[in-house]
């Protein structure tokens, strides 16, 4: 898959044109460390590896970090950086919604999404950032972690039930001690939400995401679920897991930082997850930092507001302008 800027190069002068030419070979090389897409891939192993700026000896054990970005897509990224100070104004203005449009189509098509489903921000801690935090919390509701939950996201989930101004969350973790099957991952989930119900008896958990008006009474039980946790890396059978949410009337958030490019026939009109959110500078080899949150048209008035709030945020409307708030994220 490419995602190409063509349309907007094509329509370049020849100085500006000669000068993108020229920072591409530079990162390419003559050797031509270039990709066509037209052709087969190259095969796999070694023969990739001069379409990396590795340098010499080093040997990428750790992608899933911080991604590795491929030398063509590095060439295709300069360029744009190129295109965007030749005339800032106009890049901003013309030229960059078409090709953040187009990307963002590209990106819906890859996870079975639609179009306006999809946004893109710099990573999967402000992705899931911006999902938590428009959460309109009440003293009552739930907020469900794992022990196996990436650093930066327990964080977040830590902080917002130890915000100093109430309403807040109360939060838990389930346990997860590896190695275990994909049936006792389950399991363990839905014990721990049945267990976490009980413990709160008092509680109605009736509110689900994509309801605007709800009982004074009520309140949410909402679960972070990680699809390829990071440290063991294991694959959570996250979709059998969404089942579950919404058999026990629990919002489903999850944390797919390592699914987009890695994970085959991520389709997730059929998963039907409330909240998604992957990194595409990982696995997609995008340059980072870029992620995609994907947002149902039916939970989308949960999220009143990008991080941070743009120049787009409509106010208390009926409609948030999703797609139109993240184009400056
Ligand atoms: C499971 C998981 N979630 C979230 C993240 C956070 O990604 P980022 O630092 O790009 O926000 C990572 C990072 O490796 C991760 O492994």
């Amino acid at each position: 898959m490419r995602i190409s800027a063509r349309s907007s190069f094509d329509r370049l002068d020849a100085d500006a044109a000669s000068q993108l030419e020229q920072v591409s070979m530079a990162l390419t090389g003559p050797a031509g460390y270039t990709y066509d897409p037209t052709l087969p891939p190259p095969p796999f192993g070694h023969a990739i590896k001069k379409f990396w700026a590795f340098e010499k000896g080093y040997v990428n054990v750790n992608h899933g970090s911080y991604g590795s970005l491929p030398l063509p897509v590095l060439a295709e990224c300069s360029k744009l950086s190129l295109l965007s100070e030749q005339n800032p104004d106009r890049f901003h203005r013309i030229t960059y919604m078409p090709l953040l449009d187009e990307a963002r189509r590209q990106v819906a098509e890859i996870i079975g999404a639609k179009h306006d489903e999809v946004v893109l921000v710099t990573n999967t801690t402000h992705g899931l950032n911006t999902v938590l935090r428009n959460i309109e919390w009440r003293e009552g509701d739930v907020l469900l972690g794992a022990t196996t939950t990436y650093g930066a996201v327990s964080r977040t989930i830590q902080y917002l039930g130890d915000r100093s101004e109430a309403p807040r969350p109360t939060v838990h973790d389930v346990l997860y001690e590896f190695p275990m099957t994909h049936a006792e991952i389950v399991d363990a989930f839905r014990a721990k939400i049945r267990e976490v119900k009980q413990l709160h008896s008092d509680v109605q958990f009736t509110i689900q995401p994509s309801e605007k008006e709800f009982d004074e009474k009520a309140n949410r039980f909402v679960a972070v679920i990680d699809s390829i946790t990071s440290v063991p890396g294991v694959y959570l059978p996250w979709k059998e897991m969404v089942k579950v949410c919404k058999e026990e009337g629990v919002w489903s958030v999850i944390d797919a930082a390592h699914s987009i490019g890695q994970e085959t026939g991520i389709n997730l009109a059929d998963a039907d997850p409330d909240f998604w959110v992957s990194n595409c500078h990982k696995w997609l080899y995008a340059k980072r930092g870029c992620a995609v949150v994907y947002v149902p048209e039916r939970n989308q008035h949960v999220i009143k507001s990008s991080i941070p709030t743009s120049h787009d945020y409509p106010g208390q409307t009926d409609d948030t302008h999703f797609v139109l708030q993240h184009e400056c994220t």
